[in-house]
């Protein structure tokens, strides 16, 4: 990421007002969230009709959601489905960076059973709060959410099995430190495998309209700006020690995926087609990578 960024702090408390918002509203209405994240939405409480953003529609099957409490489906933000490709195994450890409403944990749970647990580590109270109650309306006992900042986890060295994550890392405001604080809480022979969204051969240089993205804080909080480059991920990843790096793409986004309100008063720097071939470059992916050792 060349261009310039708001400073974390910015970062981290438009992300915390953002998203506690959002639980917050949730819990309180006892409704769906608002618009999800992901998407550049300005009005909050405008829902859409699924409660759920282009982002977050249709990731998770009928059959993996069966017997999930309708409230914990419905708080989904991510942008993919990083149960379904982590594979999980009975008796794991699990870890799930910025566990939001707590679906992906719920799921996690699940596959890895009564002999596994699952962590999911949030730092906005308010997200802490609904995932724990979707938790206790599930039935779910082998799931505990952490407060902490996923560039400093408050877990042990080499305790977790798998680290999963859904449309979060994109949030942080360094990603090495992130990419690091997995490696440390993963056991040798352990497994990274994360939703992200992520920018296919990156932002053009020289482009006012991708610096001004990088600066925007609320296309930041809507999962937009922040995302890495899948040439960036891969090289933080291999630079960590991890092997056997790889951006998986799911499906790319256009505009009105990113910005569904509309685009924002800085798209007029550049003619509409340039914005729009940059827009097209952003797409939900699910990053692999093993922390190298354990049983052989
Ligand atoms: C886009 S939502 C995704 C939530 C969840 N993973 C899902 O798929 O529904 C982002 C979540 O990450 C949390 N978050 C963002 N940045 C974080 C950070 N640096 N440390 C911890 N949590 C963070 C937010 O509080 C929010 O709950």
């Amino acid at each position: 990421m060349t261009a310039a960024t708001p400073p974390a702090s910015d970062l981290r408390a438009a992300i915390q007002l953002r998203y506690g918002g959002r639980a917050a509203a949730q819990v309180a209405l006892d409704e769906p969230a608002a618009a999800a994240c992901c998407g550049t939405d300005t009005s909050c409480c405008a829902p859409r009709p699924t409660g759920v953003n282009a982002f977050s529609e249709d990731l998770y099957d009928l059959e993996t959601l069966d017997g999930v409490p309708l409230k914990a489906a419905l708080a989904r933000l991510g942008c993919a489905n990083p149960t379904a490709v982590a594979e999980l195994q009975p008796g794991q450890i699990v870890l799930d960076l910025g566990s939001g409403g707590g679906l992906d944990a719920l799921l996690a749970a699940r596959r890895v059973g009564p002999s596994g647990q699952v962590y999911g580590v949030d730092m906005t109270d308010e997200m802490l709060s609904l995932a724990w109650r979707n938790a206790a309306e599930a039935g779910v006992g082998n799931v505990s959410f952490l407060k902490g900042d996923i560039e400093h986890v408050p877990m042990p060295d080499a305790c977790v099995d798998v680290v999963i994550s859904n449309c979060v890392i994109n949030l942080a405001a360094d990603k090495r430190n992130v990419i690091a604080e997995a490696w440390r809480v993963l056991k040798p022979g352990g497994k990274f495998a994360v939703a992200d969204v992520v920018i296919r051969g990156g932002l053009p240089e020289n482009s006012p309209f991708s610096d001004a993205l990088r600066q925007d804080l609320y296309a930041w909080g809507s999962c937009v700006a922040g995302a890495l480059s899948d040439v960036e991920y891969l090289a933080m990843l291999t630079a960590q020690g991890f092997t056997g790096a790889r951006v998986d793409v799911l499906r790319g986004h256009t505009a009105s995926d990113l910005f569904p309100s509309g685009l924002p008063d800085y798209a007029t720097l550049e003619p509409a087609e340039t914005v729009n071939a940059i827009l097209e470059r952003f797409a939900s992916a699910v990053v692999h990578a093993d922390k190298p050792g354990g049983v052989t």
